[in-house]
């Protein structure tokens, strides 16, 4: 199997890895790095379980050639926590407000709110709805996940 070396920033560091080039990012996240936060669900960009936030935007890590990573900037759930160890404000407020049942969709749904509050940090509930419509829960009926995602704007303010 061929393979290709690619360098880019991840959760703060520069890392480097040596990985079949067929791979996918989320596949090295998982497999190379052993960082299991991001999920893979349905691994044809339609769930969102696998989300991480690329140079500030949220991206389907599942359909994300791993080679496009090169040079890039990469956050995962594993890179939310605070300095001192602690839960950041949204996984916080996901706790607070139900917003996690069997948690399968959970850090997909926080990276994604995670790319919205660094970008709007006072969105409209429109706004919210918008930022996750492309990550499936099949637990909390979303209401919860909005209500967090809300309280989280209005916690890191
Ligand atoms: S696993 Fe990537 S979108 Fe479903
Ligand atoms: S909490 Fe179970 S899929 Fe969202």
């Amino acid at each position: 199997m061929k393979t290709q070396t690619v360098s880019f920033t991840l959760n703060g560091e520069s890392v480097t890895a040596t990985v079949p080039q067929s791979w996918n990012l989320l596949r090295t996240l998982r497999d190379h790095f052993e960082l299991t936060g991001a999920k893979e669900g349905c691994g044809e960009g339609e769930c969102g379980a696998c989300t991480v936030v690329v140079d500030g935007d949220a991206v389907n890590s599942c359909l994300y050639p791993v080679m496009e990573a090169e040079g890039k900037t990469i956050v995962t759930i594993e890179g939310l926590e605070k300095t001192d160890g602690g839960l950041h404000p949204i996984q916080d407020a996901f706790l607070n407000n139900n917003g996690v049942q069997c948690g399968y969709c959970t850090s997909g749904m926080i990276m994604s709110a995670k790319a919205l509050l660094d970008k709007n940090p006072a969105p409209s509930e429109d706004d919210i709805r918008t930022s996750i419509s492309g990550n499936i829960c099949r637990c909390t009926g979303y209401v919860q996940i909005v209500e967090s995602i809300d309280n989280a704007s209005k916690m890191m303010k």
